[in-house]
C-alpha cells in the first residue's frame, strides 16, 4: 500500500511527531510506502511530493512547525465544492497519478472539512486533529493543545511578578478565534482573577468590579486572560478596549501583553508528543483495515475513530457549565459575566 501524509491550516506543536507516528508506523509495522506531500493541499494539486523513509522521518518527534510545510486550503476546497467539474477532477487524478491508496490529512477545523469533501469525491481519506485551539468537534482533545497551554501559562506565571511589584492590571491576550479553551486552561493554571472567553462574552463593568473589589481586600493587581476572539459589539477585538477601559474606570495601571505566534511555535511537550505519536499510529492501523473518511480522536479517554462527514462544519466550544468554569466560580474567580 503506498500512501501520502499532509499538514494543512495553522502550524502547531506535534505535527512532526505526527508525520513521524504515521510513517514510521506504516512502514516498520505494516510494510507500506509513505510518500511526503509539502505544503499542504496544493502540493497535493501540483505533486509537490517526495517519499519518506525511516531516516526522513527521525529526528524530528521534538521539532517545532512540519517537516512537509502548509497552506491554508480555502482555495482548494473551492475548487473541490466547483460546480466545473473539471475543478474537482484534477484533484482526484493528482491523487491517482501520485498512485496513492490512502491520504492521511493532518489539520484543524478548516482541514477536516476539505478531507471530508475529498471522501465525498470517492478518495481513501484518514484525518487527524491538529490546533492548539482544541476546538474540533468529535475528539475531546487536539495535539497541540497542551503545549499552548504550557506556554501561556508559563507566560502568565511571569507576568505575576510585575503586575504584583507594580501593582497593576496584566491582560493577557491568548489564542482562541471563538473558543476559549486555552484562555479557560492557561488562565486557571496561571491563578487568573478575571478569564474571558468568546463563548460567554463580557460584561466590562463586571470585569471593573472584580478589579476594584479586589483592591478593597488589599490586593492590588489583577491578573486578566482574555482570548483574542472576544469581540466588542462592532466586532472589534476587546483587548485594546479593555486596556484602556480598566484603568479608566479603577485608575490601576494597566497593561496588555498579546502572546500571538508564541504559542504555536517550538517544541511540543511530552503529552502533545506521545499523544500525536497515538493518534498517527491509530490512523495506520485505520487504513489497515481499510476504514477510510474518518478521522482520528480521543474518545472517553482512549484513542478512536469518527466519521469525518459527523465532523466536518462543526466546532467544539467551551460550554458554560464546564467543569473549570464552574470550579472557578466557587473560588470568587471572574468570568466577566
Ligand atoms: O492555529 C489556530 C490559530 O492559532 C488561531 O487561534 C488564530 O486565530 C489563527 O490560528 C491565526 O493563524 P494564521 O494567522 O496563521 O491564519
Amino acid at each position: 500500500m503506498r500512501i501520502g501524509i499532509l499538514s494543512s491550516g495553522g502550524d502547531c506543536p506535534g505535527i512532526n511527531a505526527t508525520i513521524r507516528g504515521v510513517g514510521k508506523t506504516a512502514i516498520v509495522h505494516y510494510g507500506m510506502e509513505v510518500i511526503g506531500i509539502h505544503g499542504g493541499f496544493s502540493g497535493l494539486l501540483n505533486r509537490d511530493a517526495a517519499p519518506l523513509d525511516e531516516d526522513s522521518l527521525s529526528g524530528i518527534l521534538n521539532l517545532g512547525g512540519t517537516i512537509l510545510g502548509t497552506s491554508r486550503e480555502k482555495g482548494f476546497r473551492e475548487l473541490l465544492t466547483s460546480v466545473n467539474q473539471e475543478d474537482s477532477c484534477r484533484i482526484t487524478q493528482a491523487y491517482h497519478e501520485l498512485g496513492l491508496d490512502c491520504l492521511v490529512c493532518i489539520g484543524g477545523n478548516g482541514t477536516q472539512k476539505t478531507t471530508n469533501l475529498l471522501a465525498q469525491h470517492g478518495l481513501n481519506v484518514i484525518g487527524l486533529p491538529k490546533t492548539i485551539d482544541n476546538d474540533i468537534w468529535g475528539t475531546e482533545i487536539t495535539f497541540g493543545f497542551d503545549t499552548a497551554v504550557n506556554i501561556a501559562t508559563e507566560a502568565i506565571d511571569r507576568l505575576h511578578s510585575t503586575a504584583s511589584s507594580h501593582k497593576r492590571a496584566m491582560l493577557v491576550e491568548v489564542m482562541g478565534h471563538r473558543a476559549g479553551w486555552i484562555a479557560l486552561y492557561a488562565g486557571m493554571a496561571g491563578g487568573a482573577d478575571v478569564i474571558l472567553l468568546p463563548e460567554l462574552g463580557f460584561n466590562a463593568e463586571v470585569v471593573n468590579e472584580t478589579i476594584r473589589e479586589r483592591v478593597r481586600s488589599g490586593k492590588h493587581h489583577s491578573i486578566v486572560v482574555i482570548a483574542e476572539g472576544v469581540r466588542m459589539p462592532d466586532k472589534s477585538k476587546a483587548t485594546d478596549y479593555l486596556m484602556q477601559e480598566i484603568e479608566a474606570s479603577t485608575g490601576i495601571e494597566t497593561r496588555a501583553t498579546v502572546l500571538g505566534y508564541i504559542q504555536r511555535g517550538g517544541t511540543p511537550s511530552p503529552f502533545d508528543r506521545n499523544l500525536a505519536t497515538q493518534l498517527g499510529g491509530y490512523a495506520t492501523e485505520l487504513i489497515a483495515r481499510g476504514e477510510f473518511g474518518r478521522m482520528v480522536c480521543v474518545k472517553n479517554g482512549c484513542v478512536d475513530s469518527i466519521p469525518l462527514e459527523e465532523v466536518a462544519g462543526k466546532l467544539k466550544l467551551v460550554t458554560p457549565d464546564h467543569d473549570l468554569i464552574l470550579q472557578g466560580k466557587h473560588m470568587g474567580i471572574s468570568f466577566g459575566i
